[in-house]
């Protein structure tokens, strides 16, 4: 069976609060389009095309409205409430009934990447069907990530959650790949100290099954998130910043769509023959050129 996909957008976006307040923060927008856009495209980039959206009870609809079942990309999505800020790897047990007998992939909604290869990467972790790949990215600062310590065969032999001295600068992206026994795993887990089932104990349990892969994202790559008001500015003026000097969009959906074969020209001329505004016009010149 294939790879479904989970995006989490959960979370009370506390460090976002007064903006957060009434909004989640996985709807805001980075630069032209929502924050969850990004993770979807990541996943649609490596061919994935089954999508379950995990988000709180309040929000769920508001997702809903935005992104439907997924037909007019070509993908289909599937939601699921989590009731209560329980941590990441609560999903695999919210998801359990859509994801058992699967490889399961996962992107924290407010986790952005742009980076020549971003595709490659992808697919290549989907194409290992045992085991768990995981990214290392380099940063000045990994106290506030998880944080990874890889042997010379890529194979990871130390990990932590935020620590107060880090082993090494190679924090975890919200970017992860699992086979079927992660659902297993996750029963196993207990609340940390923060009160949440911790997405690193999900990668120690694979790390002691010495099963987990540790791709080094490189240089070449951005990792952005959306976290803070800081973090959620820098990012939009990045995204504006190579949008604007390439002329191409990143984590345009249709485009990804219709380069991937997802969907067709006629669909999306179709849905974009009247609409208004800069992501429409930009949607149907990517018609003219692909179409
Ligand atoms: C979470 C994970 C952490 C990871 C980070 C990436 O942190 O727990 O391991 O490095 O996402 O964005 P949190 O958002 O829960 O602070």
């Amino acid at each position: 069976m294939g790879w479904k996909s989970i995006v989490l957008a959960g979370g009370s976006g506390s460090r976002l609060y007064p903006v957060t307040a009434t909004v989640n923060k996985h709807l805001l927008p980075v630069y032209d389009k929502p924050m969850i856009y990004y993770p979807i495209s990541t996943m649609m980039l490596g061919g994935i095309r089954e999508f379950i959206l995990i988000s709180s009870p309040g929000d769920i609809d508001q997702f809903r409205n935005l992104l439907g079942d997924g037909s007019q990309w070509g993908v289909s999505f599937e939601y699921l409430v989590q009731e209560a800020p329980r941590g990441i790897a609560e999903c695999f047990l919210i998801a359990e009934p859509l994801i058992s007998g699967h490889n399961v992939a996962l992107s924290l909604g407010d986790n952005i990447f742009y980076g020549s290869g971003l595709s490659a990467r992808i697919q290549g972790a989907c194409a290992q069907p045992d085991g768990a790949t995981i990214f290392g990215y380099e940063v000045a600062d990994p106290r506030a990530f998880g944080v990874v310590e890889v042997d010379a065969a890529g194979m990871a032999i130390s990990l932590e959650e935020k620590p107060k001295v880090p082993k090494s600068n190679l924090a975890v992206p919200g970017l992860y790949f699992y086979d079927k026994r992660v659902v297993d795993f996750a029963k196993q887990l207990t609340p940390s100290a923060r009160g949440e089932l911790e997405i690193t104990d999900i990668n120690r349990l694979y790390m002691q099954a010495k099963a987990l892969r540790v791709q080094p994202l490189g240089r070449g790559m951005a990792w952005l998130d959306g976290g803070s008001a800081e973090a959620l500015y820098e990012a939009s003026q990045f995204i504006k910043v190579v949008e604007e000097r390439t002329g191409l969009k990143i984590a345009c959906l249709e485009e990804i769509a219709l380069h991937n074969g997802f969907t067709t020209a006629e669909e999306l001329r179709a849905r974009f023959s009247d609409r208004a505004g800069q992501y429409a016009d930009y949607v149907r010149r990517v018609i003219e050129r692909e179409g």
